[in-house]
């Protein structure tokens, strides 16, 4: 069988040409990195529960009228997408201070923000991905000041499902990440909520008890990430039934 092209290869994904033009492949690998790839591992099942929970997200955002570029996932580690052009940009909303925010100003981590800050970072991870103003976005011709309303719109609205759906299952959506896409519909260009929304882009404390679980556990050796991302998935009814990553096989006597 003819091997698929492979588009793109990044840190946590791998894009594939897709079935029809306009479409790709997006397959979850089980690689994790922090601090711009300083630390890496691979964490068994990750990719699984990622796929799956992108998947949740992006389907609920379709669903209430937000696009995204998810079309359906097709196995337990691939979804197809629409083709975007990304946007260089990582789109950060904070609702609790943590994390680069809290460093930077010396804020504790887990204070409340008086609303939800929105905030971009030039993607490069050469550079660090580095905090960018708006200015400098329009001025280099990322993104037009229509694009950054329509995105900060787009944004806040991600932020207000997922906070809603993450408080239904005991969890505090502290802040998260996403990335924008362009696609063209003849003339007019439409701005879609890109990549991924999965515990590797969020900051996830249980609200009972404090308990991260998300990709921090990995960045501050926290615990298992596996069974972090895990409990999220159990929460929210998306576990799913056939994996067992965590347990090697057992022999039946
Ligand atoms: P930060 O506090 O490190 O700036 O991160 C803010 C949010 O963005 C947090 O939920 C983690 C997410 N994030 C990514 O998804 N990718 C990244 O490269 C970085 C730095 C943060
Ligand atoms: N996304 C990573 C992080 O959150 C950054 C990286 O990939 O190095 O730390």
């Amino acid at each position: 069988m003819a091997r698929r092209k492979k588009i793109y290869e990044g840190k946590a994904k791998i894009m594939y040409e897709g079935p029809e033009p306009g479409t790709l492949v997006q397959y979850f690998k089980d690689d994790a990195t922090a601090f711009n790839a300083e630390k890496r591992a691979t964490i068994e099942g990750k990719g699984v529960l990622n796929n799956r929970l992108s998947e949740f997200f992006m389907t609920g955002l379709n669903a209430i009228g937000v696009p995204t570029h998810f079309i359906k996932r097709l196995n337990m580690r691939e979804q197809l997408i629409r083709q975007v052009e990304i946007i260089p940009l990582e789109v950060i909303v904070r609702n609790f201070a943590a994390g680069s925010m809290a460093k930077r100003l010396g804020m504790e981590e887990g204070t409340a923000l008086p609303r939800p800050i929105v905030e971009f970072s030039y993607k490069d991870d050469a550079l660090g991905d580095p905090l960018v103003p708006e200015e400098y976005i329009i001025a280099f011709g990322w993104a037009s000041q229509q694009d950054l309303d329509d995105i900060v719109a787009l944004a806040l609205r991600v932020n207000d499902f997922v906070s809603g759906v993450m408080f239904g299952v005991g969890i505090k959506l502290v802040d998260f990440k996403i990335e924008i896409g362009r696609i063209w519909d003849g003339e007019f260009v439409r701005l879609v909520v890109a990549d991924e929304i999965s515990p590797d882009s969020c900051r996830l404390w249980d609200i009972e008890t404090g308990q991260k679980l998300d990709k921090d556990v990995f960045r501050r050796d926290l615990g298992n990430l596996t069974d972090a991302y895990t409990e999220v998935a159990r929460r929210l009814g998306v576990l799913p039934t056939n994996v067992t990553h965590t347990t090697k096989p057992t022999l039946i006597n």
